[in-house]
């Protein structure tokens, strides 16, 4: 398999992922029930459709559009956890999902991309240091949100972040393969991801840990 071909897969994966980010942030617009957090999610919504936008052209310069369906499966236990979430109104575990775990993943995969070269790396290098800002904004608009859901359920939190956390290992994993055989860095790639994933915490399980008698 071509080089081109691998990193049009890559660029799939992000698209795929952006696409999510747009679709899951609109919905949880819908499920917040106070003005700020609705409008910050919407903004979130838009500007994740740009950064679906900015990918799609950059896979349009592989001139490997079509080639890209078997990507499909990446992305899609993650997609079915958070819809699972959604389709509930467990907002606070969709937030868990993709603040805390899609967009470690995909911040990974952006900084990664951004060193292939190739004109469609050329455009997502360009565009990576604004895309990035934004991801890092909608990480602690997450944060906040989670902060401001007081009823959300303490004693699951944890295990429910554990979850997020094995299915963004396992599209992680996927994702390296196609790093690999597209000459980028698949294990600074895989470290990054495992990094950040046990790193995070939720604001809420940061409370857990700093008052232990409570
Ligand atoms: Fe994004
Ligand atoms: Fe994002």
């Amino acid at each position: 398999m071509s080089h081109t071909l691998k990193l049009a897969r890559l660029l799939e994966v992000l698209r795929a992922g952006e696409a999510l980010a747009a679709d899951v942030a609109l919905r949880q617009a819908q499920l917040a029930r106070v003005n700020w957090m609705a409008r910050a999610l919407q903004k979130q919504a838009a500007q994740e459709r740009g950064h679906a936008a900015m990918a799609s052209a950059a896979l349009t310069l592989t001139g490997m559009r079509r080639a890209q369906k078997s990507m499909d499966g990446v992305t899609a236990p993650l997609r079915a956890r958070i819809e699972h979430d959604l389709e509930t109104g467990n907002l606070a575990a969709s937030l868990l999902g993709l603040q805390g775990v899609v967009e470690h993943l995909g911040e990974a995969l952006l900084e990664s991309m951004g060193r292939y070269e190739h004109p469609a790396g050329v455009i997502l290098h360009a565009l990576r240091v604004k895309v990035l800002a934004q991801e890092r904004g909608h990480l602690l608009l997450g944060a906040r949100c989670l902060q401001a859901l007081a009823s959300f359920g303490r004693d699951e939190e944890p295990e429910l972040l554990d979850q997020y956390r094995a299915l963004g290992r396992d599209a992680a994993i996927r994702v390296a393969t196609l790093l690999d055989d597209a000459r980028l860095d698949a294990n600074v790639f895989w470290r990054n991801v495992d990094e950040r994933l046990t790193h995070w915490q939720s604001p809420s399980c940061d409370r857990q840990v700093q008052t232990p008698n409570a």
